[in-house]
C-alpha cells in the first residue's frame, strides 16, 4: 500500500490510473479504523479496481468544545488494518495543505442541514460538504463510500453531487455493528464500561421501534414516547434527538412507512455523543 501525503501527488497517481481504465474506488476517514470502516474499504475493493482511504481529522467540521484535540488517532495501526484491508493508497493530507492561508470557498447543502446533527453543530455539514468537495476533486474518483450510520451526512453528499453535477457515485454502506448490537464508531473508544451499557440504549431503542411497528404501531408520537423511556432508563444518557423522517428529504413524519427512518443522538457521560438510525419498515441493512 502506498501512502501518499502530498495533494497534487494524490491527483497525479489517480490521472495516470484513469488513463489505463482503472476505475477508483474511495473511502473518506478520519481514521482510528474499526471494522465498520475496514467493511467501507472491502466494498469499495469489491466494486473498483483500485482503493484509494484518506485520513484526515477535518479541523472545520468540528465546533468549539467539540473533540478534535482529542479525537483518537493511531497511525500505525490504521496504516495496518487498510494495508490487509487491500487498500491501495492511504491519502494523509495535513492541514496546511487541505487548508492554505487564504482559502476562501465553502461548499454548503441547504435545507437538508440545519436540524438533526445540524442543529447543534452550526457549521458542521459545510465542513462535512467543504471537505469532501475537496478529496474528490484530488482523488478523482469513480464511487466513494460512506457509511449509512451517518444518514443525514450521507443524504447531503448525494444532494451535493446531484446540485453541483459531482462525477462521483455515492453509495451507501449498512451500519456495522457489535455483537452487543452497539453501532460501530471511533467515539466508542471514549467509553468505559459503565457508560458502554447505557450506550446500546441507542440500538435497544432502535430494537424497540422495529419491534412495535411490528406489532402494528405507525403513530410517531406513541413511538417517540417509549423510545424517550426506554432510554432514560439508561443512567447518564441525554437526548440531544428523536426523529422519525423521510429517507430522502429528511423531513419529520406523523406515521410510519416503508421510507421512514428512526434517527437518534444521545450523549451518553456527557460528552460522548452517539447517533444510530434504523429504517422501521425495510430490512435494517436496506441501502440507501
Ligand atoms: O464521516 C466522516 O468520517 C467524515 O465526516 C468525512 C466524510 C471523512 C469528512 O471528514
Amino acid at each position: 500500500m502506498k501512502i501518499i501525503r502530498d495533494p497534487a501527488a494524490m491527483t497525479a497517481w489517480s490521472r495516470e490510473q484513469s488513463r489505463s481504465g482503472v476505475s477508483i474506488g474511495f473511502v473518506p476517514t478520519m481514521g482510528f479504523f474499526h471494522e465498520g470502516h475496514v467493511s467501507l474499504m472491502r466494498m469499495a475493493g469489491q466494486r473498483n479496481d483500485k482503493v484509494v482511504v484518506s485520513l484526515f481529522v477535518n479541523p472545520t467540521q468540528f465546533g468549539p468544545g467539540e473533540d478534535l484535540s482529542n479525537y483518537p488517532r493511531d497511525f500505525d495501526r490504521d496504516s495496518q488494518l487498510a494495508g490487509q484491508a487491500g487498500v491501495d493508497v492511504l491519502f494523509v493530507p495535513d492541514t496546511e495543505s487541505m487548508y492554505p492561508e487564504g482559502a476562501r470557498t465553502t461548499v454548503s447543502v441547504q435545507g437538508l442541514t440545519e436540524f438533526l446533527c445540524g442543529a447543534d453543530r452550526p457549521g458542521h455539514f459545510t465542513g462535512v460538504t467543504t471537505i469532501v468537495t475537496k478529496l474528490f476533486n484530488i482523488v478523482l474518483p469513480d464511487e466513494a463510500v460512506f457509511g449509512r450510520k451517518d444518514f443525514q451526512q450521507l443524504v447531503v453528499i448525494r444532494q451535493m453531487c446531484l446540485d453541483l453535477n459531482v462525477g462521483v457515485k455515492i453509495i451507501g454502506h449498512p451500519i456495522v455493528r457489535e455483537d452487543d448490537g452497539l453501532a460501530m464508531s471511533s467515539r466508542n473508544a471514549y467509553l468505559s464500561d459503565e457508560l458502554r451499557e447505557s450506550a446500546l440504549s441507542l440500538s435497544k431503542s432502535i430494537i424497540l421501534a422495529r419491534r412495535s411497528v411490528v406489532a402494528g404501531e405507525r403513530d410517531v408520537d406513541a413511538l417517540a414516547a417509549s423510545v424517550r423511556m426506554l432510554i432514560d432508563s439508561y443512567p447518564e444518557t441525554s437526548v440531544d434527538y428523536i426523529s422519525f423522517f423521510n429517507d430522502q428529504t429528511l423531513t419529520p413524519v406523523a406515521r410510519i412507512d416503508e421510507a421512514t427512518v428512526l434517527a437518534l443522538a444521545v450523549k451518553i457521560g456527557g460528552k460522548v455523543r452517539l447517533i444510530d438510525n434504523s429504517y422501521l419498515m425495510s430490512p435494517e441493512d436496506n441501502q440507501v
